[in-house]
């Protein structure tokens, strides 16, 4: 039975598509409080107290300050530089400085109006060129080759600094908690997340209890895109503190505004590419200089920035190059995961500067794709060598090339160009790649496990402690387990993932499920099949349960053979696998109003196999589409710390209406370390939405832009200026 490839419903779509569904704000938990969270006014001061209003009545609500913590005042995550609630300094705007719980939602606001903080403001470090002169969070560098050698066999030398903003995730369902005191004193979480280890341990730590004694429960997940990744942990640690002083379960459900506000963001980004390259267009040598805005504190931007250097120089040979990332502290809402994990903002950067090198030299940004793309057995910057079949990026690209007919659209963009002035065309092409999986030796470290057990009733039942978010986690991980026993999905069930039923299969994130869980998910699979005596697995698998026998089956990360990676120095195998995609992008602007409208955008992944094309088309649309949004339309506007556009009414993001018609093309590449030959998509397309259509706004004005997003006001100010080159501050 061939159930990978094939078109399987979704086990979770009928309940979603009907309302049935119930998301933590719907949950009707008896006896519950509702928590909220008093924050700074302020990007940055001392806190030298908060203030009680004496005419409130404090005796009917539970209030939780610094002083009451149980434990070392820190989110457990990398640094440990966070604290759950400030106390001596505030760091952000938004930044929490105590707790309030409440049997009721009026009563709550009135108690935390009643609570003002008492801080002595200081000067705050706003701008990322303003936290460069400040202790960084974070700092990577990446040398190969003899780059001085290097440089004399280049004709031209050209340089480009690229910038892009802040960006809100805008989950449907804003992040949430509901912590319930357990009798034996412990505490049990309900929440909208991607890591329940992750959240148990930051409780674990903050709390100063036991792992076991932390039990977390994922809620079903309204999207999370990363912004579910780090989070959680802080909000289920206020949460499980209201819960543990007043006795009773606290509801902790943050409004869009509050949302939007406090919670993470992608981190902004300026990258600079210096870049030797021959006549011909060949590069031979590079100095890529990639800042970060981490934002108040470290969070997970060490880890994004390893992402952020190992993509820097794109999908390109690049036989001599220096790298360096840094990560600069700002006092801004701290900076955390989302989709893509850094590699957008460098890929953006990468694909920018591709165009710019093309256009100096008069080629077409074809051609100097074609020139330098990876094939296979080339060498990554950091060592790591593509496998036979490890490069997808000549396959991408001259798929959507075709599939788009670039070539000839470009040349009839051109020419109505210069029919009709009043409506300007353009296509933008990019290609681009992403490590599946964590970077370098974090699956060895995470070492997953899964299981899988037939239940009574005769379902099998797939235990792991990684998320259905959206994405389609239980769809693929069903189809997986069904491939493997030969049976159909039907009889196959994703168990909401739970710490005190499912084992640590590390957290739901850098487009590891399919690729790497699935595959240990095989294992356990055959090793639970294994057991049976021979004969098909639904029948011989009943009866063994009917008389009265167990049927289960773990199995553990096992580390690809022959894969290196050197911690240290930065060389070697960063990722276990490559995912490829190449963007066409055809647009029109009005030269009036510059306004963009995506028309046509055409996707190309190669995924070594696709487990639900479907799923992956709908995965590819979506990703491609608020790339795209990050592009041109979606800005957060800071000022003195503060986001201005804080609300969905003024923070715009591409909808169905600004949505392009979609062509979503599979390569297939099968990796012998997926199951069944898959590779992760879940964060692929988000590299490459944002410069393909900054490459069409390029054919389409004669602006090269280098900042995103291109809103209608930057194009219009560029536009106004004398050299017409994009703001290249
Ligand atoms: Mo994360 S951005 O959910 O890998």
């Amino acid at each position: 039975m061939e159930i990978v490839g094939s078109r399987q419903v979704r086990p979770d779509a009928w309940e979603k598509v009907s309302g049935q569904t119930r998301y933590l704000a719907d949950m009707p938990v008896a006896d519950s409080w509702f928590g909220g969270t008093l924050r700074s006014p302020v990007p940055h001061g001392r806190l030298l107290g908060i203030h009680r209003d004496p005419s409130f009545d404090w005796s009917r609500v539970c209030v939780v300050t610094a002083d009451d913590l149980p434990g070392p005042n820190v989110v457990a995550m990398i640094a440990d530089d966070h604290p759950i609630l400030a106390s001596t300094e505030v760091r952000f705007l938004g930044e929490p400085v105590a707790l309030v719980a409440a049997p009721e939602p009026k009563l709550l606001r009135a108690a935390l109006a009643a609570l003002r903080p008492e801080i002595e403001e200081q000067p705050a470090i706003l701008e990322l060129t303003a936290g460069l002169q400040q202790p960084l969070l974070a700092e990577y560098r990446i040398v190969c080759g003899d780059l001085e050698a290097a440089w004399e066999c280049a004709d031209r030398v050209i340089a480009g600094t690229y910038q892009t903003g802040h960006q809100e995730h805008l989950y449907l369902e804003p992040n949430g908690v509901i912590a319930t005191p357990r009798e034996n004193g412990g505490i049990e979480i309900l929440g909208s997340m991607q890591c329940p280890y992750y959240v148990q341990r930051a409780l674990a730590v903050g709390l100063k209890m036991p792992a076991d004694a932390v039990i977390v429960r994922q809620a079903a997940t309204g999207g999370a895109f990363g912004g579910k990744e780090d989070y959680p942990s802080i909000l289920a640690l206020h949460a499980a503190l209201l819960a543990r002083r007043s006795g009773r379960p606290v509801r902790m459900v943050l409004e869009r505004t509050e949302d939007i506000r406090a919670t993470t963001k992608r981190h902004p980004s300026r990258v600079r590419h210096r870049t030797g390259v021959t006549r011909e267009g060949e590069l031979v040598a590079a100095e890529i200089d990639v800042v970060l805005d981490g934002g108040a504190y470290t969070t997970l931007s060490p880890v994004v920035l390893s992402r952020a250097i190992l993509h820097a120089a794109g999908p390109y040979r690049l036989p001599s190059a220096r790298i360096h990332g840094r990560v600069v502290m700002t006092h801004t809402p701290p900076s955390g995961a989302f989709r893509g994990f850094g590699a957008p903002q460098v890929q953006f950067a990468a694909e920018r500067h591709m165009d710019r090198i093309a256009r100096e030299l008069e080629m077409s940004p074809l051609d100097i794709r074609r020139r330098n793309l990876l094939r296979d057995g080339d060498q990554l910057p950091f060592g790591q060598r593509l496998p036979e079949g490890g490069s997808g990026a000549a396959a991408v690209l001259e798929h959507a090339v075709r599939h788009a007919q670039y070539v000839e659209r470009r040349a009839a963009c051109a020419q109505a160009n210069q029919r009709d002035p009043h409506r300007r065309r353009g296509i933008g092409l990019s290609l681009y790649f992403h490590g599946g999986g964590f970077t370098g030796a974090g699956e060895e470290r995470i070492a997953a496990k899964v299981g899988v057990r037939f239940a009574p009733e005769g379902v099998v039942e797939i235990l792991t402690s990684n998320v259905e978010m959206g994405q389609g986690a239980s769809t693929v991980l069903c189809m997986i387990a069904g491939q493997a026993l030969g049976i159909d999905p039907v009889h196959v069930r994703h168990v909401m993932p739970d710490t005190s039923v499912v084992p640590d299969s590390g957290p739901t994130v850098a487009s590891r499920t399919t690729m790497i869980v699935g595959k240990i998910l095989v294992a356990a699979c055959r090793r639970m099949a294994a057991q049976l005596p021979s004969g098909r697995f639904m029948e011989t698998a009943r009866r063994w349960v009917a008389a009265g026998k167990e049927l289960a089956g773990e199995a553990e990360y096992t580390p690809p053979e022959g894969q290196h990676w050197d911690e240290e120095n930065y060389q070697g195998d960063a990722y276990k696998a490559y995912s490829w995609g190449a963007d066409v992008v055809e647009i029109e602007i009005d030269p009036a109003t510059m306004e963009v409208r995506p028309r046509h955008a055409y996707a190309v992944v190669e995924i070594g196999r696709a487990i639900h094309p479907v799923l992956v088309a709908g995965q590819v649309e979506g990703g491609t589409l608020q790339s795209l949004g990050y592009g041109y339309l979606e800005e957060l506007k800071v000022r003195d710390g503060r986001f201005l556009n804080d609300r969905m009414a003024t923070y715009i993001v591409a909808t169905a209406m600004d949505a392009p018609v979609f062509e979503v093309g599979i390569e297939e590449l099968p990796f012998p370390g997926g199951p069944y030959g898959a590779k992760g998509v879940g964060e692929l397309p988000f590299n490459g939405g944002a410069p393909a259509l900054v490459a069409a706004i390029d054919q389409a004005t004669g602006q090269f832009v280098t900042r995103i997003p291109a809103t209608p006001e930057r194009l219009l100010r560029t536009e106004a200026d004398a050299d017409g080159c994009g703001d290249t501050d």
